[in-house]
């Protein structure tokens, strides 16, 4: 059995979907259910005798304890974190508990599990730990992108505590030997992704007719990824990466986030045209900016190219489009969430932003 942390959110549920398609080895799933977990995205998969659920607390130290003993897993891949920068500006405080407190409690845990075991047991267990790209801080548009020995210079709470938890990974693989492997990953796009991250509202609020939010001038540059192919490269690494380094994942799919919101509403103007006839970008507004918001992510994924064979299937336009037409048939998954807590969010969020 493999242990999925945070599998009831974005990535973590495609990752559950991807996997149930091409194995039969279970999948425990691992979640708090915080907003961001929503078990409707694994609807499909939620009968398949290979899967289970466990609503704990990663930082629950008794409670995965009792999991890693009852279900003796051969790794865990640690998706769960508090994962928004906006969030992590407006309330710190969680990012910590999770994202630094709950990777500890996950260390621990599978450390006092893996020295009980023996033999292949013991040579095979994986611990993946799934980081992000913004623990390098932020690049001036001439800078070359992010490799594996960038130094970390995280910005903001989100990103310090992915710094954070990414630091313990190493340690214990220096201090106790314990077999990890730690991911950093640039954005990701596609289905199931809450409706809080850039291409996901900016898909709703147009589908809406409501204006589309964009931070100070529009000119931060992001480096996207298809979530699909983010997944892949986890199984890559799961099966065949090096013990103790690091990865960067990343679709070398540079884009400003004025590009990603004009291309998102060209897609719309053909896929599903407005009733007044109009583009979509005319619902374009400009926003207050996010405090301390990085100018620029960009990956060299030349490690992960070469050593694991992994490459993106997607190119972002292809990707962009599967996942509007995703939305667009799915309409009803984001509308379930807006209806909900994700509302108050809103409000918080972009009040002092005046849109
Ligand atoms: P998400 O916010 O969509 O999902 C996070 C999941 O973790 C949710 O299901 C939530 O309920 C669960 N969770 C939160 N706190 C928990 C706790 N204390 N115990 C157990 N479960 C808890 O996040 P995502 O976008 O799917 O990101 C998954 C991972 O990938 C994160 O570690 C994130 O840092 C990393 N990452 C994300 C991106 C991206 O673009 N989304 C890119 C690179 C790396
Ligand atoms: O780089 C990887 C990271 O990508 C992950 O580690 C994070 O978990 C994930 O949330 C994402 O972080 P970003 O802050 O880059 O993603 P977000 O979708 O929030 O914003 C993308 C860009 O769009 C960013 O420059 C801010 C901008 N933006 C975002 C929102 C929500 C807007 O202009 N308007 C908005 O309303």
């Amino acid at each position: 059995m493999i242990f999925v942390t945070g599998g009831a959110g974005f990535i973590g549920s495609n990752f559950i979907l991807n996997w149930m398609k091409n194995n039969d080895e279970s999948i425990l799933n691992i979640d708090k259910l915080t907003y961001a977990g929503n078990l409707s995205s694994l609807q499909t998969v939620e009968k398949n005798k290979n899967y289970h659920f466990s609503q704990t607390d990663i930082t629950d130290h008794d409670g995965i304890a009792q999991l890693f003993e009852t279900f003796k897993p051969r790794a865990v891949l640690n998706f769960a974190a508090e994962s928004h920068v906006d969030r992590s500006i407006h309330g710190p405080s969680d990012f910590i508990q999770t994202n630094i407190v709950g990777t500890f409690t996950l260390l621990d845990c599978a450390k006092r599990y893996w020295v009980t075991l023996e033999g292949e047991a013991k040579i095979n267990f994986r611990f993946v730990h799934v980081s992000t790209d913004e623990v390098y801080g932020s690049l001036e548009l001439e800078d070359p992108a992010f490799n594996e020995k960038t130094p970390y210079a995280p910005n903001s709470p989100y990103s310090a505590s992915k710094a954070a938890s990414d630091h313990l990974v190493r340690a214990y693989y220096h201090t106790y030997g314990l077999p990890v492997i730690t991911t950093n990953c640039s954005n990701n796009y596609g289905p199931f992704q809450f409706p809080e991250k850039l291409i996901p509202l900016v898909i709703h609020n147009a589908l809406m007719e409501k204006p589309l939010p964009i931070y100070g001038d529009g000119a931060n540059v992001r480096d996207w990824l298809y979530v699909g192919d983010h997944c892949d490269a986890i199984v890559a690494i799961l099966l065949d990466g090096r013990l103790g380094e690091t990865y960067n994942i990343g679709g070398e799919n540079e884009k400003r986030n004025i590009q990603v919101v004009d291309a998102i509403c060209e897609h719309l103007d053909t896929l599903r045209p407005r009733a007044n006839g109009k583009s979509y970008k005319e619902l374009k507004t400009f926003v207050k900016d996010r405090p301390g918001h990085d100018k620029r992510y960009a990956i060299d994924a030349t490690k992960i190219k070469k050593e694991l064979d992994w490459q993106p299937k997607e190119t972002f336009n292809s990707g962009l489009k599967r996942t509007i037409e995703w939305y667009l048939e799915n309409f009803l998954w984001v509308d379930n969430i807006v209806s909900g807590e994700y509302k108050t969010w809103v409000v918080k969020n972009y009040k002092d932003k005046s849109i």
